[in-house]
This record gives structure tokens, sequence and C-alpha cells, in this order.
């Protein structure tokens, strides 16, 4: 038997679907389980014909490997990456590399990737997007780590990587935990944007009175435009139109209105607070799923809690268009986040991140694939040192252009008492970030009225600090 070039440990339907994507791309693979019941069904349901060799312990596995061994962990984030990790340590030869292609948190797989470079061994913390069907067929990739070890994969991740008009959706992006930084944040901003279409949806459902069908034609049409084109909204005409066989009802209105998470999305959040980069969409996008969850308190509310009688009363087909600028300007604002989180992620940790690379490998893909992200690509590539993404011309004159429309949305929905708080978080991102003047001079003075924490004067050079004795 020939050796096996890539082996994949863990056969949930990720790890199963990758390592048939590797399979495909003609690389002859061997897969592990922990469980032997798992590996044989693999073998027998999906395998058949294939050039897939199973092993039933770690020792046969990571023998029929060639070298330097190039393996897949593909189990649940946290302690049972580690687990595969201590076992597999003692099997492995200089050189041989392991790639954590999970949700790890981006300071594990930073610590991984110490210990076992340490050790000889390389590590690559690579998140992988695109669900079941991008994991087969070509998901983006973001991995990160040891720079030797990616260099032996790159050959193998570029042909099993999303293709898109500038390349396969997959780069070295960086050190430590860089790859998996990368990937948290690309979930924050999906939590964004499906928070920004859930409000869109509500606003035209429950205020301008759409039908399912109406929304269905809606999403396809914004779906065609340059701003919005994207997998999400995709699927969300797709979901619109899609029918209960058991009811003959829409399956949207008979699903509970209770979102979960798995950690990823609070996690960006966590991160942007301890590097100091706002981040507010995300966050309005991580709470809302949070309040979502108490259900019976909401409805034991809405009993106790009444909001308006007010009605919309205008042009709903017109207003549909306010809603689709008020959902571009939003996403403009959020995407503005996510970028600036990386660059100060990237020189907080010497991370190295190129933010048009970035933009890049979310092209194809990924949950966030948009057109837009060429945009994005390109703004950072004509302007490196860029503060923000909203101040690239291109996004700059799409925001001025839109933000009429898109204050009209917020006036309407709060008016009804229809909650937006990502498109309102979006909105007050922007009006903060453009003003000269914000009212922290109060702030400043209260701290230092009641702490004796100190200010800066507006008629003094900064840096100068100064106190008062407010009661004298
Ligand atoms: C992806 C997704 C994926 C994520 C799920 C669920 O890029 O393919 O981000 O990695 O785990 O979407 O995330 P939540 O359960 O937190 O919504």
């Amino acid at each position: 038997m020939t050796k096996r070039t890539f082996g994949v440990i863990g056969l949930a339907v990720m790890g199963e679907n990758l390592a048939l994507n590797v399979e495909s791309r003609g690389f002859p693979i061997a897969v592990y389980n922990r469980t032997a019941a798992k590996t044989q069904e693999f073998m027998e349901k999906r395998a058949v014909g294939k050039d897939v060799k199973a092993a039933y312990t770690l020792e046969e596995f990571v023998q029929i490997l060639e070298r330097p061994r190039k393996i897949l962990v593909m189990v649940k984030a946290g302690a049972p990456v580690d687990a595969t990790i201590q076992q597999l340590k003692p099997l492995l030869e200089e050189g041989d590399m392991i790639i954590d292609g999970g949700n790890s948190l981006y300071e594990d797989t930073e610590r991984r990737t110490k210990e076992l470079e340490a050790t000889g061994l390389g590590f690559v913390g690579m998140g992988v997007s695109g669900g079941e069907e991008g994991a087969l067929k070509g998901p983006s990739l973001m991995p990160g780590g040891t720079k030797a070890a990616y260099e032996e994969l790159e050959p193998i991740l570029t042909k099993i990587a999303a293709q898109v008009d500038d390349g396969p959706c997959v780069t070295y992006v960086g050190p430590g935990g860089a790859g998996h930084y990368v990937k948290m944040v690309h979930n924050g901003i999906e939590y964004g944007d499906m928070q920004l279409i859930a409000e869109a949806y509500d606003v035209m459902r429950n205020g301008l009175g759409l039908s399912n069908q109406q929304l269905h034609e809606v999403f396809t049409q914004w779906n065609k435009t340059d701003e919005l084109n994207s997998f999400l909204i995709e699927i969300t005409a797709d979901i619109f139109k899609y029918i209960d066989p058991e009811t003959n009802q829409h399956l949207i209105d008979l699903i509970v209105d209770t979102a979960g998470q798995k950690g990823t999305g609070r996690w960006t959040i966590v991160s942007s607070l301890e590097l100091g980069v706002p981040i507010p969409t995300m966050y309005a996008a991580v709470n809302a799923r949070v309040i979502s969850s108490y259900k019976d308190e909401r409805v034991a509310a809405s009993k106790e809690l009444p909001g308006t009688d007010a009605k919309f009363d205008g042009d709903a087909t017109a207003f549909v268009d306010k809603v689709r600028d008020a959902l571009y300007c939003s996403k403009m604002c959020s995407y503005a986040q996510g970028m600036a989180l990386i660059a100060k992620a990237s020189s907080e940790f010497n991370y190295n991140i190129s933010l048009p690379e970035s933009a890049r490998i979310w092209k194809g893909g990924c949950i966030i694939r948009a057109g837009f992200l060429d945009k994005i690509k390109k703004a950072f590539t004509e302007n490196p040192g860029l503060p923000n993404l909203l101040l690239a011309p291109e996004f700059k004159q799409s925001i001025l252009d839109r933000q009429q429309a898109w204050r009209d949305v917020l006036i309407l929905s709060n008016k009804l008492g229809i909650p937006v708080p990502a498109f309102s978080a979006s909105l007050d991102y922007f009006d903060s970030y453009r003003r000269a003047n914000l009212p922290q001079n109060l702030t400043q003075a209260q701290r230092d009225y009641f702490g004796a924490h100190t200010y800066e004067r507006i008629d003094k050079p900064r840096g100068e600090f100064f106190h008062t004795e407010w009661m004298a």
C-alpha cells in the first residue's frame, strides 16, 4: 500500500466532508475516529471506491501516513483537541504537523502552537468556514501557526479550498493563533449579518406588512444587487418560500424565535473589549440572541408592557428600498468594525495579518461570502493604512448617499416599537465615528469631580492633565 498523504482524525460531518474533499483532489487519505463503529460506518457508507484507508488505532494511523505527516484534527473545540494532541505527540516525529480545523479559541491555538513548535512539530490552527457543503466542495480556509507547516500543506489546501476569480480561498494568515482569530472575527461578522437581515425582516414583515411570498421576492431581488449579493441573502430568500410538508404552512412561521450560539460571537466581543476596538453591531447581534432566549419572560412581559398602536401608513414598496439601504449601511459599519478589530489584533499580537487577503479568502466558500468583499479587498489594497473602511472613497460615498434612508428606517422602527438593535448600533457607530466632538468632556469632568481622575483641556497641549476642586 502506498503511504497516505493526508490523515483526518474525527469523523463528525465536517471531518468526513473535509476528508472526502481532500481525497477527491487526488490525495490518498487515512482516517481515524475514537469510536471504531463510526469509522466503519464512514467506510461503508461514504468511502466505498475511494482512496481512503481506515485505521483503528492511532499507532496504525500514524504508521500509514507519509512523512512529514499531515494530520487534520476535526474534534470538538476545547479539551478534546488537547487530548488528541497529547495522544498524538509521542507518536510523531520532527517536522510532522497537526492541523486543528475546529472553531478553537485563538488563545488555545497560540498555546498549542508554542508547545508543539518547541518539540519540533508543526501546528496549524485553521479556521474552516462554509458548513457541511463547503467542507465537501470548497470551504474558505484561514490557517495560521507554523509557517513551514503551512508551506508543506499549501498544495493540498489550495486545491480543497473554494476557488474564486482571484485564487483559492486560503492564505497563510499569520503565526500562532492568527488563523483562528480571523475565523473568530468572521463569525462575529456572521452574527452581525444574520441579525441585520433578521431586523430587515422584522421591519418589513411586522412594520410594512409584507407576506412571506413578498419577502421571498424582495430578498431574491436584493441578492441580485451589487451591494447585497451574498450567501446569507440567498438562503434567506429560499427560507421564505419553504413550505412545511407536515402542515402546509411556511416553515419560517413555525420556528421558535430563540437563537442558539456556540460562543464564537461572544469571544469576538470579549476580544474587542480587551483590545479597545468598538464593534457595537456585533455586540448588538450577540445580545439579540441572548434576549431571544428569554422566551417565557418575553411572552409574559408582552401582556404587561404594551408598546404603541402606531401603524405604517406610507408606500410599502418605496420603503422596502429604504430598508435595503439601511441594511447595506449597517453592513458597511459592521465590516468596518470587524476589519478594525483584525487590524488591532494583528498589531497587538504581531500577527502581521493582511487585510486585503482576509477579505479575499472570504469571497468564496464561507458563510459571509458576498460580492462586496471584493470592494473591501480593493479598499485595503489601495490604501493599506486606511484607518477605517468607511473612509475608503467608495464606501464613504455609498454611506453618504444612503444615510437619510437609513435614518428613516430607524425613525419608523422606533415609532412602531420594532426593536432594531443592530441597525441602531450601526448608525450610532457611524454618528459617533464621524463627529469631531462627543459629550465625553462631561464624563471627564465627572470623573475628575468625584475621583480626581484629571482631564485634558482643548486650550492646552494634549498630554497635559488638570484637576479641579469642583466643590471649592
Ligand atoms: C462557518 C460557521 C460555523 C459556525 C456555525 C454555528 O463559518 O461555517 O461560522 O463555524 O460554527 O455557523 O455558529 P453559532 O452556533 O455560534 O451560530
